[in-house]
Protein backbone atom coordinates (compact mmCIF):
# COMPACT_ATOMS: atom_id res chain seq x y z
CA UNK A 1 0.00 0.00 0.00
CA UNK A 2 1.09 3.62 -0.85
CA UNK A 3 0.68 7.31 0.43
CA UNK A 4 1.80 10.45 -1.27
CA UNK A 5 3.12 13.41 0.93
CA UNK A 6 2.93 16.85 -0.89
CA UNK A 7 5.78 18.94 0.63
CA UNK A 8 5.56 22.65 1.18
CA UNK A 9 7.82 23.44 -1.77
CA UNK A 10 5.19 20.77 -3.69
CA UNK A 11 7.14 18.15 -4.38
CA UNK A 12 5.29 14.69 -4.08
CA UNK A 13 6.92 11.90 -2.22
CA UNK A 14 5.36 8.72 -2.61
CA UNK A 15 6.63 5.49 -0.25
CA UNK A 16 5.00 2.36 0.68
CA UNK A 17 3.09 1.66 3.89
CA UNK A 18 2.31 -1.50 5.37
CA UNK A 19 -1.30 -2.44 6.73
CA UNK A 20 -2.39 -1.29 10.16
CA UNK A 21 0.81 1.43 10.30
CA UNK A 22 0.17 4.94 11.19
CA UNK A 23 0.89 7.65 8.71
CA UNK A 24 3.14 9.29 10.68
CA UNK A 25 5.44 5.99 11.72
CA UNK A 26 5.70 5.84 7.82
CA UNK A 27 7.14 9.30 7.24
CA UNK A 28 8.93 9.21 9.99
CA UNK A 29 9.98 5.61 7.91
CA UNK A 30 10.98 7.57 4.99
CA UNK A 31 12.45 10.60 6.18
CA UNK A 32 10.00 12.64 5.08
CA UNK A 33 10.47 16.55 6.00
CA UNK A 34 8.44 18.57 8.71
CA UNK A 35 6.82 15.09 9.85
CA UNK A 36 8.66 14.46 13.68
CA UNK A 37 6.28 12.22 15.13
CA UNK A 38 8.11 13.67 18.66
CA UNK A 39 5.63 12.25 20.96
CA UNK A 40 5.52 8.87 19.01
CA UNK A 41 1.76 8.31 18.45
CA UNK A 42 0.32 9.93 21.63
CA UNK A 43 -1.23 12.35 21.04
CA UNK A 44 0.43 14.88 22.97
CA UNK A 45 3.05 16.81 20.43
CA UNK A 46 1.09 17.98 16.97
CA UNK A 47 4.21 17.49 15.04
CA UNK A 48 2.74 15.20 13.15
CA UNK A 49 -0.02 17.49 11.79
CA UNK A 50 -0.67 16.65 7.99
CA UNK A 51 -3.66 18.11 5.35
CA UNK A 52 -5.48 15.44 3.99
CA UNK A 53 -5.96 15.66 0.23
CA UNK A 54 -9.84 16.87 0.14
CA UNK A 55 -10.08 14.04 -2.10
CA UNK A 56 -9.48 11.65 0.20
CA UNK A 57 -10.73 13.50 3.41
CA UNK A 58 -13.90 10.91 3.51
CA UNK A 59 -11.96 8.40 3.38
CA UNK A 60 -9.73 9.34 6.68
CA UNK A 61 -12.08 8.30 9.28
CA UNK A 62 -13.04 11.40 11.95
CA UNK A 63 -10.99 13.45 14.09
CA UNK A 64 -11.17 12.22 17.88
CA UNK A 65 -11.53 14.26 20.39
CA UNK A 66 -7.87 15.01 21.96
CA UNK A 67 -7.03 14.84 18.13
CA UNK A 68 -8.64 17.48 18.12
CA UNK A 69 -7.83 19.63 20.94
CA UNK A 70 -4.29 19.15 19.94
CA UNK A 71 -4.88 20.20 16.31
CA UNK A 72 -5.92 23.66 17.70
CA UNK A 73 -2.07 24.13 19.08
CA UNK A 74 -0.47 22.26 15.86
CA UNK A 75 2.39 24.75 14.53
CA UNK A 76 1.02 24.91 11.14
CA UNK A 77 -2.88 26.83 11.25
CA UNK A 78 -5.07 24.12 10.88
CA UNK A 79 -7.28 23.66 7.81
CA UNK A 80 -10.65 22.26 7.24
CA UNK A 81 -8.79 18.61 6.72
CA UNK A 82 -5.89 18.74 9.19
CA UNK A 83 -5.45 15.43 10.64
CA UNK A 84 -2.11 14.14 13.36
CA UNK A 85 -1.33 11.45 11.48
CA UNK A 86 -0.21 9.59 13.78
CA UNK A 87 -4.03 9.01 14.13
CA UNK A 88 -4.55 7.44 10.60
CA UNK A 89 -3.74 3.71 10.09
CA UNK A 90 -2.57 2.51 6.28
CA UNK A 91 -5.82 -0.11 4.87
CA UNK A 92 -7.23 -0.84 1.59
CA UNK A 93 -9.72 2.42 2.15
CA UNK A 94 -6.78 4.37 1.92
CA UNK A 95 -4.34 3.10 0.05
CA UNK A 96 -3.01 5.17 -2.37
CA UNK A 97 -3.94 8.16 0.56
CA UNK A 98 -2.32 11.84 -0.12
CA UNK A 99 -1.31 14.04 2.70
CA UNK A 100 -0.20 17.94 2.53
CA UNK A 101 2.83 18.56 4.98
CA UNK A 102 1.90 22.08 6.08
CA UNK A 103 4.39 24.49 6.40
CA UNK A 104 5.23 25.23 9.62
S1 LIG B 1 3.08 11.93 16.89
FE1 LIG B 1 2.60 13.25 18.55
S2 LIG B 1 0.53 13.70 18.24
FE2 LIG B 1 1.02 12.45 16.53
Amino acid sequence: MQATWILPDGKAVTADVKPGQNLMEAAVAHNIPLVVGECGGSLSCATCHVVVDPAWSGRAGEVGTFEDAMLDVAEAERQATSRLSCQIRMSADIDGIVLHVPQP
